[in-house]
């Protein structure tokens, strides 16, 4: 027996040198089956910490080696890179199949079918209220007006007191005003904006004025608390009813086509001498009479006259210089005339089969 073989130290070296052999055995095929069925990115950087990491398997069995001879130690060693080398190629081969399959999962799932039908974008469509007010402010435009604005929330003396409607005026009491307090209202005309254009300009002055109104009524079919009208307004010197007329064939031929006639009845308004309302030939039956006019041929849709010399000089215009027009077209009137709406309250619910048809 050589004498080495007598160390009672030898078997149990050569125990441990198998132990640690069968250890990292273990961990290769066991670290092989895991790898083989990853599935994950996250998956496998668990496995390799598991295994390759610094608290892992095989440096758990490395850290043995202290106890070893050094005759063992490059054995052990040697397998035990072995073993490293193996799992990182192995760690590095499941690496690429994930993210290939991983790819060509996305590539899958992104595929496009391009006989779907597409999804089709609803484009919206202007109010039927903004398509007349609009209308309206490019006729105007067109004859060199401007477009002027003004408050909503307004001073009684804008709304009112210029316009030649002094407190007590029964003028107040048709225009069922919403008062926020003694002296400021919701402005219950657009007439106002004259007051504020010819306070703030000189003449000549040509505007057309479209604006948000408000009147204490209760909605039905043709009144709402809320509505619109356009303003229109022209100082100069020299200018007559004859203009006033003129100026209003031309909107009405340019709104409701070259047929169409307009008639001026006297009327009375206190900011305007004289006054008149102002009805366009039924646009549905062109004066002969149908359902729409009430069978009387002509749709009263403005109000005008010229301007009262009493509010130029309050603006501080010498009436015995300069004359002026004025008048307030009912856009919601002229709208529901237009487009055959016999409910006002159409234009305000926002009903998209009602607005579709716009
Ligand atoms: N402001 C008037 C109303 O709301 C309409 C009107 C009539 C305006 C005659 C005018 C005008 O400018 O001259 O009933």
């Amino acid at each position: 027996m050589p004498s080495s073989f007598k160390d009672e130290g030898f078997f149990s070296h050569i125990r441990r040198i198998e132990k640690m052999r069968d250890q990292l055995n273990n961990i290769k095929t066991q670290a092989e089956n895991e790898l083989s069925a990853v599935t994950a990115i996250q998956e496998l950087e668990n496995l390799r910490v598991k295994f390759l990491g610094k608290k892992g398997e095989l440096t758990s069995v490395l850290r043995g080696m202290g106890s070893l001879s050094a005759e063992e130690r490059p054995v052990i060693g040697q397998l035990a890179n072995e073993v490293r080398e193996f799992l990182e190629n192995k760690i590095e081969e499941a690496k690429k199949r994930l993210v290939n399959s991983e790819r060509n999962k996305k590539l899958a799932d992104e595929v496009i079918d391009v006989t779907i039908p597409g999804k089709r974008k609803i484009l919206g469509t202007k109010h039927p209220l903004s398509i007349v007010i609009d209308e309206i402010t490019e006729i105007f435009l067109g004859m060199g007006y401007e477009i002027a604005e003004g408050p909503e929330v307004e001073k009684d003396y804008y709304n009112f007191e210029a316009l030649n409607i002094p407190k007590n005026h029964p003028a107040r009491d048709v225009q069922d005003t919403f008062y926020i307090n003694e002296n400021v209202v919701l402005r219950s005309q657009t007439s106002p904006v004259q007051i504020r254009t010819m306070q703030s300009k000189k003449p000549p002055i040509k505007i057309i004025c479209p604006g948000r109104v408000y009147r204490s009524d209760a909605v039905d079919a043709t009144h709402s608390p809320i509505f619109h009208q356009i303003e229109g307004l022209v100082v100069d010197k020299g200018v007559t009813m004859g203009d006033l007329v003129g100026t209003l064939e031309i909107f009405a031929k340019g709104l409701f086509g070259e047929n169409s006639k307009i008639r001026l009845r006297p009327h009375h308004f206190p900011f305007t001498e004289p006054s008149a309302e102002v009805d366009v030939s039924c646009w549905a039956c062109g004066g002969t009479g149908c359902r729409v006019c009430k069978n009387e041929g002509w749709i009263e849709i403005l109000g005008a006259g010229m301007v009262h010399p009493k509010v130029l000089e309050e603006c501080g215009i010498d009436p015995d210089v300069y004359s002026g027009f004025a008048f307030g077209i009912g856009a919601e009137r002229t709208a529901m005339g237009r487009f055959n709406i016999d409910d006002l309250r159409l234009l305000y619910e926002n009903d998209l089969r009602f607005l579709r048809q716009f």
